[in-house]
């Protein structure tokens, strides 16, 4: 059986053109969408993500506005500017970049975010209306993966589906969207026992692990579809996902590479979800 690599960087920037005529029709009607990023501390890889959603912004006319803390910012430095951009009309979309420094707290810097501006979905409201089956805002990475499988049309349904990871920025959420296309699922963790026996049952195995070649082909079925979260980075500087590319995809049907699998796709979703927010709120939706 010959291998699909699924193509992410391809897909979204067929998304992305979509949206950047939706943008320039927004902005004839004299609608600016704009995005709101956060960054605290000096996280290198965080440095990187928030400059290549800016650029993303940029090349599909959004405005963006970057808001750099440095790590010794309180949390009360970053709440009062999340009230600011919840008040301020012109900001449609407003991002913490993650993961936060450790002496703030996660949880009291994303609930203060309105709901109706939370373009990565990480709000308890958000989350919690993905939990009840009538989500708002779709986490990007999630949305992302649920996406590609519906473009190589991969049915998902009745399907046994494999999570690894249990972060609310992929594991849990893309637990709920599999759920919700009707696949039965089984999230793992770092105190999974055996995991191995799980993931060869896996018709659709996802990983989210942060651990260079952790997923080897022998833990993979037959003709599986394998989503690679991961993003590694080796010591001689090259990224890799959290698979052992070169030798599963020699045994399964469908693989993500590692780079350009999910990670356009996550920034391609941030964008929709941004264009969405800005819909939403300008009462076009
Ligand atoms: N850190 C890693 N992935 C993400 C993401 O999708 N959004 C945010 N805000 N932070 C992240």
């Amino acid at each position: 059986m010959s291998v699909t690599l699924m193509n992410g960087k391809f897909i979204a920037s067929i998304i992305k053109e979509d949206i950047k005529i939706e943008v320039e029709e927004l902005k004839r009607k004299g609608i600016n969408p704009c995005l709101a990023v956060i960054l605290v501390g000096d996280n290198k890889a965080s440095e990187k993500y928030v400059s290549l959603k800016e650029k993303t912004c940029k090349e599909l006319g959004i405005k963006s506005l970057i808001f750099n803390f440095s790590n010794e910012t309180g949390e009360e430095d970053i709440v009062n500017l999340i009230e600011e951009l919840n008040r301020n009309d012109s900001i449609n979309g407003i991002l913490i970049q993650l993961p936060l420094p450790k002496h703030i707290n996660q949880h009291t810097i994303l609930q203060k975010i309105d709901p109706f501006k939370d373009v990565d979905g990480f709000t308890p409201y958000c989350l919690g209306r993905l939990l009840m089956d009538n989500p708002l805002f779709i986490p990007c990475t999630p949305k992302g993966i649920i996406r590609m499988l519906n473009i190589y049309e991969i049915e998902i349904e009745r399907k046994s589906a494999v999570v690894i990871g249990r972060s609310i920025i992929v594991g849990k959420p893309l637990s709920l969207l599999l759920l919700r296309k009707n696949a039965t699922v089984t999230l793992c963790h770092s105190k999974t026992n055996r995991l191995e026996d799980i993931t060869k049952k896996a018709d659709i195995l996802c990983v989210a692990i942060g651990k260079p070649n952790f997923i080897t082909a022998e833990m993979v079925k037959e003709g599986a579809v394998v989503i690679d979260i991961g993003v590694n980075i080796t010591d001689d500087g090259k990224v890799v996902g959290d698979v052992e590319f070169e030798k599963v995809k020699e045994k399964v049907s469908y693989i993500t590479p590692v780079p350009g699998g999910v990670g356009p796709m996550t920034i391609a979703m941030l964008m929709e979800n941004t264009l969405y927010a800005t819909k939403i709120q300008k009462g076009l939706i």
